[in-house]
């Protein structure tokens, strides 16, 4: 499965929710804060934009956004949204035009790249965007592997009227594939899949030692919870010297 493949038209018809799940405005509102305040006056890049979701409310607060994004379907969707500078590239690789006080990575997306190779380049890629000072912001979730029973590799990760999230779990590859069911009254369900390289916080913070970050801070929330061994995810703020 290419990224390209599971970010197509139809996901990114079907991606935004405005005013629910992940676009609710107490999800959107306390991120889009604390992103402002990090990027301390000046530009703000996102890594994998997608439609839009903290990017365009980020840039309405103030704060001049640009983007890199992979998909074109979800690319086209943030088009009809705003107008918001944006490469159509790999956030591993691509260049984005001038310098940034702030590169931000959030809804565990940095797993989206499947080998530390990537995830690594990542890393690399936002620095060379920096400012010296400058911050890499990564929201991420704390791999569930304590909840695995021995000899078990799927996890029900959610369950609704209508949904059912599995994740099935390969930990000599470090990967996990998301599986989404989404069904209504009859027999038949809509799968979508999503496979993804897990990482736990240890290995982030060498990754960003590896691109000459630091650890500036790490909280189980936006709003600045305390990270304990009971957070399921994690904003990690790296900065440049
Ligand atoms: C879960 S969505 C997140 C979108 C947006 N950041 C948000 O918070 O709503 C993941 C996005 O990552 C993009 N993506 C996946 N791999 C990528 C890559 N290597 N480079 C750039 N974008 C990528 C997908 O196309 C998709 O838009």
């Amino acid at each position: 499965m290419r990224q390209d493949e599971i970010w197509d038209a139809e996901t990114a018809e079907r991606y935004d929710t405005p005013g629910r799940g992940v676009f609710a405005p107490e999800v959107v509102g306390p991120a889009v804060e604390r992103l402002a305040a990090l990027a301390d006056g000046g530009r703000a890049l996102e890594f994998a934009i997608g439609t839009g979701r903290i990017a365009v409310p980020l840039a309405e607060r103030g704060v001049p956004v640009t983007g890199i994004e992979l998909s074109e379907p979800m690319l086209a969707k943030l088009r009809q949204r705003a107008a918001i500078p944006v490469v159509a590239g790999d956030m591993a690789t691509a260049r984005a035009e001038g310098r940034f006080s702030l590169v931000y990575l959030v809804y565990n997306t940095i797993s989206n790249l499947l080998t530390q190779d990537e995830q690594v380049a990542c890393f690399r890629n936002a620095a060379r965007h920096l400012d010296p000072g400058g911050r890499f912001v990564i929201e991420l979730g704390v791999p569930e592997l304590r909840r695995l029973p021995p000899g078990q590799d799927a996890l029900v990760f959610h369950a609704e009227d209508g949904y059912v999230g599995v994740d099935t779990y390969d930990p000599v590859r470090q990967h996990l594939v998301s599986h989404h069911f989404t069904f209504g009254a009859g027999r038949q369900a809509r799968v979508s899949r999503c496979p993804q390289r897990y990482i736990w916080p240890a290995e982030l913070d060498l990754m960003g030692r590896l691109a000459g970050f630091g650890l500036e801070s790490r909280h189980a929330d936006w709003t600045g919870g305390e990270f304990t061994t009971e957070s399921s995810s994690h904003v990690s703020v790296y900065r440049l010297p």
